[in-house]
């Protein structure tokens, strides 16, 4: 088994959101965590399963991840298990205004399911949000070990 895992971040907090899921997929096989600028989409060949991730900015994915999903050649994942993380507010901690706008603009993970779905990738399991306390996070309690148990269903999902 062989994973790539891309992912852009700003603050850090969705690069160890990245890095635990990484870990959690080590056992199973090759596992590569990288930084959305250093993805090479030649890669995309020799893999079978490619994992994005991506603060939510502005209810979707950053530019550098928009970017890289842009740039990967038609069907290229015909032959890969996808799946998409983010992080993001938690609507419910916020007053009723925040909550209409999240609720509104909603979250990078699934509109980067769709796009990576669009280019032929199998999407294996449901897009997941993992949540920061501030935008400069942290992330909170109990997010690195929710995202090593959802690391841990991708490549079991029948999805
Ligand atoms: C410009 C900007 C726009 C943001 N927009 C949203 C948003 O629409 N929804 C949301 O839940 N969080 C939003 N956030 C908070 C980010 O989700 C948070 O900064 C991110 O999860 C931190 O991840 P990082 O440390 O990997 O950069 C925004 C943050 C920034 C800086």
């Amino acid at each position: 088994m062989k994973a790539l895992i891309v992912y852009h971040s700003k603050f850090g907090n969705t690069e160890k959101i990245a890095r635990a899921i990484g870990e959690a997929m080590t056992p199973l096989g090759e596992v590569k965590v990288v930084k959305v600028g250093d993805a090479n989409p030649s890669e995309l060949s020799s893999i079978d399963f490619l994992i994005v991730g991506s603060p939510t900015h502005g209810g979707g994915a950053t530019r550098a991840i928009k970017e890289f999903l842009r740039k990967i050649p038609a069907n290229a994942l015909e032959n890969v298990r996808v799946a998409s993380f983010d992080t993001r507010f938690s609507a419910k901690d916020k007053g009723l205004g925040a909550r209409i706008v999240l609720g509104i603009f909603r979250y990078a993970a699934g509109r980067i399911a769709n796009r990576l779905e669009t280019k032929g990738g199998y999407l294996t399991t449901e897009p997941e949000g993992f949540i920061v306390e501030d935008s400069e996070g942290p992330l909170k309690k109990g997010e690195l070990e929710r995202a090593a148990i959802w690391a841990k269903g991708i490549p079991e999902s029948k999805r």
